[in-house]
């Protein structure tokens, strides 16, 4: 049976498989990394490891074969990284600093973010403190698992108190903005120049997954 639980220690594995198997705007990465783990140092592990309470995975007969992952409160979460995740990450991979940012490799680009990551200004954080990155394995995929993921996530969120929650989608990725803004996701910011990411968020008092709660 394909089910929903919470995230476990031992799914760190499946974190990393499945971010990279999405990451190139919902396409599998695998080809585009010379290491396998960078891009779920960045963008999948820190959540399980300092933030499990805000991780939940699906699981089919197979594996675990997707994941919603984030933080209740983005500020503390980018703060507590700083203090006890990024350090190690650091020793480990140099940052790129002799190639300008245009013409970073893609294991570049995550050792550069590791080196300077990216902070949620206060006026998204403040509206909306939650943050989440959901991934799904191609055979978990519009099956209406995604929609599920996100009630269930939203609902954790609203019961830990969160107003709001929001994140950041690549324009490429048009399947995953249709998603959202089809679930209720509403544009709050663009960002790069030129413009490449659509930051989306949602208010959880009013939202139908969290009303009754
Ligand atoms: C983007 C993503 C999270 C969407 O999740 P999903 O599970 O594929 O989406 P859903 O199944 O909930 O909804 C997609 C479609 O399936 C339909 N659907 C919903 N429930 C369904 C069900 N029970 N059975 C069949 N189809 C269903 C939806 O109506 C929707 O149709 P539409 O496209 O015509 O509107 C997922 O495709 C994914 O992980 N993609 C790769 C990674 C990625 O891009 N992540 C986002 C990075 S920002």
């Amino acid at each position: 049976m394909t089910d929903i639980r919470p995230y476990r220690a031992d799914d760190l594995a499946a974190l990393y498989e499945i971010c990279l198997k999405t990451g190139d705007s919902g396409k599998d990465a695998t080809a585009l990394y010379d290491d396998p783990k960078l891009i779920g140092h960045v963008y999948a592990a820190p959540y399980g490891v300092l933030a499990p309470e805000c991780c939940f995975v699906v699981e089919d007969a197979e594996a675990v074969g997707g994941h919603i992952i984030g933080a209740r409160d983005t500020y503390a979460f980018e703060k507590q990284m700083e203090r006890e995740w990024w350090p190690a990450l650091r020793g480990q991979y140099p940052d790129p600093k002799d190639v300008p940012p245009g013409r970073h490799t893609r294991d570049q680009h995550m050792a550069h973010l590791i080196h300077h990551p990216d902070r949620t200004p206060r006026k998204i954080s403040e509206p909306y403190p939650s943050h989440l990155h959901i991934n799904l394995l191609p055979r978990l995929q519009d099956r209406g698992w995604g929609k599920r993921l996100v009630d269930h996530w939203l609902e954790a969120m609203h019961r830990m108190g969160s107003p709001g929650a929001c994140l950041g989608v690549g324009l490429s990725n048009q399947r995953a903005v249709k998603f959202y803004r089809a679930y209720g996701f509403e544009e709050i910011a663009r960002e790069g120049n030129p413009v490449d990411v659509l930051i989306l968020g949602i208010k959880l008092s009013s939202h139908p997954s969290t009303s009754s709660g």
